[in-house]
């Protein structure tokens, strides 16, 4: 894989308009990009189909999580879209990941599916005080990873802090797609478990997903090629 293609960009924007500017904006050089809910509610889910037939590789970050049947039927309507990946909470259990991975798997265009560990803006104390779990936010993702993994899923959305811990229990074709990165030179805004690029790279991360360092920098075109640059 080239260093570009391990860079998904985050669509966190309100509307069409800008998300299509930034793509506009970063060109040949950004080819994976993440969509979640936020645009998808601004800018519905024709958005998907555009920038598949701009030929962006597209992960549809919907963090799927309700009953096996309504999740497994979402799955497969996104499945038509021709997208690279969509994500399902593991906590939704296992009988929804099955679910899930068994309605897409004779699909000719198959879409990985990513299970959402812990999100890296929850730290140790929100995991055990609020979620109750009698464990580190760390010790939590990789249980939840080996469960994704168990059940059909090709990967999951894990902090960098945990990607190694998850190959090792996972193995290393078992992708690990790493949000909250932040190169130094960026803010660290919501995000709690963050980790640079570099490290997140260096640790084994098969992808990083990068929102706000690039979107919100004043020129996201030499924000992305810093950020290829640190990571090659
Ligand atoms: O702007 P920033 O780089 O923090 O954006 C990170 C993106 O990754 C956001 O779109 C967020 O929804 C997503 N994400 C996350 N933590 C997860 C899964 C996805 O931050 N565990």
């Amino acid at each position: 894989m080239k260093a570009n293609e391990r860079i998904i960009v985050a669509l966190d924007f309100d509307d069409r308009e800008n998300a299509l500017s930034l793509v506009d904006n970063l060109g040949d050089w950004a080819a994976k990009y993440k969509v979640g809910y936020r645009l998808l509610t601004g800018a519905g889910f024709e958005i998907l189909d555009e920038l598949v037939s701009r030929g962006k590789w597209v992960f549809c970050d919907m963090k799927l999580h309700d009953i096996p049947t309504t999740v497994s039927g979402a799955v497969r309507n996104l499945a038509a879209k021709k997208i690279g990946s969509i994500s399902l909470h593991v906590s939704g259990g296992s009988a929804m990941l099955k679910a899930a991975a068994q309605a897409i798997q004779n699909l000719v265009h198959r879409p990985q599916l990513w299970g959402i560990t812990v999100l890296t803006s929850l730290d140790d104390f929100t995991v055990q005080n609020e979620l109750l779990v009698n464990s580190s936010a760390q010790e939590f993702a990789v249980h939840l990873a080996r469960i994704a993994r168990f059940c059909g899923c090709d990967g999951v959305v894990a902090s960098g802090n945990e990607v190694e811990r998850i190959k090792e229990s996972c193995g290393e074709d078992f992708i690990v797609a790493v949000p909250g990165v932040r190169p130094s030179w960026s803010e660290q805004h919501d995000q709690k478990r963050t980790i640079t690029p570099q490290e997140a790279i260096k640790l084994g991360a098969d992808f990083i997903i990068v929102g706000r360092a690039i979107a919100e920098a004043d020129e996201p075109l030499s924000a992305f090629l810093r950020i290829l640059d640190e990571i090659t």
